[in-house]
C-alpha cells in the first residue's frame, strides 16, 4: 500500500478524531484523591461555599448572617455548567461571581457588565478563585457532592476522611 492510498480522507478523519478523544481525556482527567481533598479545603475555607450551602453542600448553611444557599446534592447541573456558575455567580439571586473578571467588561459571563448587575445584584464573593481553584471545587463537588444523595453516617466518614463530630448525627 503506498502513502497515497493509506491517507484516504476517512483515515484522516478517523485519526484526527482519536486524537481529539486523546486530547480530550487529558483535559478532562479523573479527579484524584489530593485533588478532592484540595477541593473540600477550598469550599470550606477559601471560597466559604459552606457558609450558604452548608458544610455538606446540602443547603444547610454554616454561617446564619449568610443567604440560603442551594441544596448542591440534589443539583441536576453538568461540570461545565457548574464550572460557570462558580465563576459568574447568579445576578440576583445570591450566589457571588468568583471570577476576578466576571464582569470587568469582555462579556466572559452571560454576556453581561458590572453596569448591568445594578438591577442585579451579586453578593461579594469572600474571595476570588484562580480557574484550577475552582475545577478543584469541581473535582470535589463531583465525588462528593452532587448527585450523591442524602449524606449518610458512612458517607460523612469518607466525606472526612474518618469519624469526626460532625458524622454524629447521622444515626446510619
Ligand atoms: C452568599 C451565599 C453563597 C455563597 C458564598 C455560595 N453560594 Fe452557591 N448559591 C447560592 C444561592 C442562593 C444559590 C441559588 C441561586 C438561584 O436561586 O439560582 C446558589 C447556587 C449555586 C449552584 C447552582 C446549583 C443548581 O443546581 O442550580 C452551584 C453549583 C453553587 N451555588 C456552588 C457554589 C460554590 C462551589 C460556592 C463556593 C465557591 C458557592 N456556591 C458559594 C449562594 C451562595
Amino acid at each position: 500500500m503506498n502513502r497515497a492510498t493509506f491517507w484516504t480522507r476517512a483515515n484522516l478523519v478517523a485519526a484526527l478524531t482519536t486524537l481529539g478523544i486523546l486530547m480530550g481525556s487529558a483535559t478532562t482527567r479523573a479527579a484524584d484523591a489530593s485533588d478532592i481533598a484540595e477541593g473540600r479545603s477550598l469550599f470550606m475555607e477559601k471560597g466559604n461555599c459552606q457558609g450558604c450551602h452548608g458544610w455538606a453542600g446540602d443547603g444547610r448553611k454554616t454561617d446564619n448572617q449568610m443567604p440560603d444557599g442551594a441544596n448542591l446534592r440534589e443539583s441536576a447541573l453538568d461540570r461545565e455548567i457548574v464550572i460557570m456558575t462558580i465563576k459568574c455567580g447568579r445576578p440576583g439571586r445570591s450566589m457571588p461571581a468568583y471570577d476576578r473578571f466576571a464582569y470587568s467588561g469582555d462579556g466572559r459571563c452571560y454576556g453581561m457588565k458590572e453596569g448591568d448587575l445594578k438591577n442585579n445584584p451579586l453578593p461579594d464573593p469572600p474571595a476570588t478563585l484562580q480557574l484550577r481553584e475552582i475545577e478543584r471545587i469541581a473535582d470535589f463537588l463531583f465525588a462528593r457532592v452532587i448527585k450523591q444523595r442524602a449524606m449518610t453516617r458512612a458517607k460523612c466518614v469518607e466525606f472526612w476522611g474518618s469519624e469526626v463530630a460532625a458524622c454524629g448525627e447521622f444515626s446510619k
